[in-house]
């Protein structure tokens, strides 16, 4: 049997709060990476983004960093169980600099993220985009200005939301309870 990424996620130990597929998807679909994408991720939590990109660049490569040591080691252990060989797990404070360079995109979801755009501008390739994932709208208010500052062009944010719905008895509406709400996903192109 072929394997199916959504399976192999629900199987993964979770410790924070993770990025969830629908929001993980918009960034390819906003982005366009190509599938030899070079992708530097941060934080990478428990490595359910890093794993979703790497997945579908299996020619390109993801760094991913972590600055606590025992989230880096609970996602090391994900990437194993995915069988995955093209991601790289740093247990590295980002804020301490970006080692890699030509990247085509960085992600972040991760508190003080507004500190790392103006070096994210510096490490991107020219058309490189970076995302920015924010459970709260106030950081997204933060990071736009700081996109703007950095040169970003074709800023845009969007929240996704997705929404289930039931068909039963005869009767066809919206499920009334659910995941009400993500995040803000913020894009900049350099
Ligand atoms: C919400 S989680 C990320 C979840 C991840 N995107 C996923 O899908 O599994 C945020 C992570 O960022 C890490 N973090 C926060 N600030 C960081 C920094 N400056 N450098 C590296 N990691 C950081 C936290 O320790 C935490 O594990």
């Amino acid at each position: 049997m072929k394997r199916n990424l959504n399976e192999i996620l629900d199987r993964l130990k979770r410790v924070p709060q993770i990025i969830m597929p629908e929001d993980a998807s918009m960034i390819l679909a906003k982005t366009g990476v190509p599938t030899d994408a070079k992708i530097v991720d941060a934080g990478s939590g428990s490595g359910f983004l890093s794993i979703f990109l790497a997945w579908y660049c299996p020619n390109g490569k993801v760094v991913t960093y972590e600055k606590r040591m025992e989230f880096a080691e609970v996602v090391k252990k994900n990437i194993e169980k995915t069988g995955l060989k093209n991601i790289e797990v740093k247990n590295k404070n980002i804020l301490d600099g970006i080692d890699e360079d030509k990247l085509d995109l960085i992600t972040l979801d991760m508190k003080d993220c507004e500190k790392v755009i103006s070096e994210a501008y510096e490490k991107l390739n020219q058309g490189g985009w970076l995302a920015v994932y924010s459970p709260y709208v106030e950081q997204v208010e933060k990071v736009i200005e700081d996109m703007r500052k950095s040169n970003f062009n074709e800023i845009k944010c969007f929240e996704n939301i997705s929404r289930e719905w039931q068909s039963e008895y005869g009767f066809t509406r919206p499920k009334s309870q659910g995941l009400m709400h993500t995040g803000w996903l913020t894009f900049g192109k350099k």
